[in-house]
């Protein structure tokens, strides 16, 4: 498909898209499976289930199409196919645009879809979360997308809480008109020629509802947007907003035309509507009175591109920033969420300084000779570590459905989210470090000297990094919270049982060795007990004394456990390459998401 793909650029003249569909099919195929996204079984023919059928369509510029029918009959399935997010290799049928058959990577880069569902970031203002996809999507830089933002603030008017978080959960926001609106923009700021909406008035009271519908109408009719929607049970007012309406029913159109042709199949049908009857809502009631119609739009016969047109090629398609760019705009996006999430920065921090705390009064005197009880503390104070990381599952589910959409509309490449999360991170988790160290370090009495200090900040750091990364990996792969959750903490309780702390390296099964060399857990805790029990100082402390005499040095602890100076370095390296490892499965896991989503 070559129709032109134009700059995004505000004020350039636009083309104007017409999409037609000509005996479109969809059959679906049920997964049951939770990560069915990875595993493709070959499935009963007879489980399969038709969602549309046969279904001629052509929605123009500068009106707008409204679907409806009743709850079930595919409204969202027409519009996911109309909008490219169903692509056309997986239905029957042709779909056109502009008389050409669809590429979908191209077309969702000129149109704009908005789900159902609001995926906004709760802790973003209005203006941010528009600016941030101005500039994610525009060319031009920051002085082009700040002035497209103020544009679109009026035009949707939100600019009274321009400055007002979007909210959600528990934090009170905007409402949900205005959340509909911020949607509806975060898909307008590329100045879309087509923009399709999955019940833009859901939830919406009758007076909100025909705000967002009479904003469309103007876009539609001022700027020849071809603007097709699906809704259930429309007003009287917002009805005759609408040029052409499709009523669907089990797949099926039975209705494609204007609301007067609407009206006049019912009397010709033989029923009676009275002046106070909303005609659609009377033909949803009635639908099956109605003979589906066989409607076809002149179409030049489509050539069925080859098999290719299901194939992406991405390499040819240009994103509007560079990956540099790109970068710096989702870090500084991501630690303002971060910043901004109470759950995670906050109680991250006073969680680090309270713990460090707790923790160093209940060693506090423990000091020497108590070498069980120290490498206790070292235990605990790992576990403390990882699982403490967890808290950033949530946070990561929730950017992985909004990476997906953006992703998927090619507003910026997958790896550029990575790099930046991974960035982000770095400097927040050090100085969690720091301050769950400088109290716990000094109070338990560990080694006190600033080298053997640094290096405990370090391996505290790396651990905070790899349980972070490790926990990027997990939540890129589960398909929710409670798998995710799951996963984690059995992984990780593993991982403890096999650090070498329970059981020892020398009496773990061989069969189960490799859980102890994936084990989180035993790098770090073998670099406390070098740091601690190592080096110069450490070799020749004494750890436990009998009778007044050293019965065991840290020397001779050291051997003991098979332990050797360089290890501690080859252990930091260990620990570098699960952060890159894991941050990396993470990134391919992310790819291939992205990229099925697009197909
Ligand atoms: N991927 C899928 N797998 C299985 N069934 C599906 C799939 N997508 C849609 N369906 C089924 O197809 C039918 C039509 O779904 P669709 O979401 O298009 O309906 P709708 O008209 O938008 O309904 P509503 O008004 O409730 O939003 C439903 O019965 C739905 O369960
Ligand atoms: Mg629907």
């Amino acid at each position: 498909m070559d129709f032109s793909v134009e700059s995004p650029d505000v004020g350039h003249r636009k083309t104007q898209y017409t999409i037609k569909t000509k005996n479109v099919s969809y059959v679906v195929s049920p997964t049951s499976c939770k990560f069915g996204w990875i595993f493709q079984k070959k499935v009963n023919p007879t489980l399969k289930k038709q969602i549309l059928r046969d279904v001629n369509c052509e929605v123009k510029p500068g009106e707008i199409t409204a679907i409806a029918g009743p709850s079930g009959a595919g409204k969202t399935t027409l519009l996911e196919v109309l909008a490219g997010v169903i692509p056309p290799c997986r239905v029957s049928g042709h779909v056109l645009v502009n008389d050409r058959p669809m590429t979908p990577t191209v077309f969702r880069r000129v149109s704009g879809y908005v789900t159902q569902e609001d995926l906004l970031f709760p802790l973003l203002t209005v203006e941010e979360t528009l600016l941030y996809s101005a500039r994610l999507r525009l060319h031009g830089g920051i002085d082009n997308s700040k002035a497209r933002v103020q544009e679109l603030l009026a035009e949707l008017g939100l600019c009274h809480v321009a400055g007002e978080r979007i909210g959600g959960g528990s934090h009170r926001g905007i409402s949900g008109g205005e959340k509909r609106r911020v949607s509806i923009g975060v898909d307008l700021v590329h100045n879309p020629s087509v923009l399709l909406m999955d019940e833009p008035t859901s939830g919406l009271d009758s007076g909100a509802a025909l705000q967002v519908i009479s904003m469309l109408k103007s876009m539609a009719e001022n700027h020849q947007k071809t603007i097709v929607l699906t809704i259930h049970q429309p007003g009287f007012r917002i009805l005759e907003l609408f040029d052409q309406i499709m009523l669907l029913a089990d797949g099926t159109m039975v209705h494609h035309g204007s609301l007067d042709s609407l009206d006049h199949r019912l009397k010709s049908a033989g029923h009676h509507i009275s002046r106070q009857v909303n005609v659609l809502e009377f033909s949803i009631d009635v639908i099956e009175t109605l003979i589906p119609e066989s409607k076809t739009f002149d179409l030049i016969e489509p050539k069925r591109e080859p098999e290719s047109d299901c194939i992406i090629q991405d390499c040819h398609l240009q994103y509007a920033n560079s990956p540099f760019t790109e970068i710096t705009i989702l870090s500084e996006r991501f630690a303002y969420n971060i910043f901004r999430t109470k759950q995670l920065f906050v109680a991250k921090i006073f969680q680090a300084s309270l713990v460090g705390i707790l923790l160093g009064t209940i060693f506090q005197n423990i000091k020497q000779f108590q070498m069980q009880t120290q490498i206790g503390f070292f235990a605990f104070n790992l576990t403390f570590l990882l699982y403490s990381s967890s808290e950033a599952l949530p946070i990561f589910l929730q950017e992985r459905r909004i990476l997906m959409r953006e992703t998927s509309i090619g507003a910026y490449r997958v790896s550029s989210y990575s790099i930046a999360n991974t960035l982000v991170f770095i400097p927040f988790l050090f100085i969690v470090a720091l301050l769950y160290t400088t109290p716990t370090y000094w109070l338990v009495g560990l080694r006190a000297k600033l080298d053997g200090f640094s290096q405990f900040l370090l391996i505290v750091w790396l651990v905070l990094l790899m349980s972070n990364s490790f926990v990027a990996c997990f939540s890129a792969l589960v398909p929710n919270f409670m798998i995710g959750i799951s996963v984690v903490a059995g992984l990780m309780g593993s991982f403890f049982l096999f650090s070498g702390y329970f059981i020892s390296k020398n009496d773990i099964p061989k069969y189960w060795i490799f859980m102890h060399h994936l084990s989180l857990f035993r790098y770090p805790f073998e670099c406390f007990l070098l740091n601690e029990f190592g080096g110069s100082q450490g070799r020749w402390r004494c750890v436990e004394r009998f009778d007044g005499g050293c019965l065991v040095s840290g020397e001779d602890f050291l051997k003991k456990e098979n332990l050797k100076e360089v290890q501690k370095w080859y252990n930091l390296g260990m620990m570098l390459v699960f952060i890159i490892g894991y941050r990396f499965l993470s990134l391919l896991v992310l790819s291939y998401r992205s990229y099925r989503s697009r197909n």
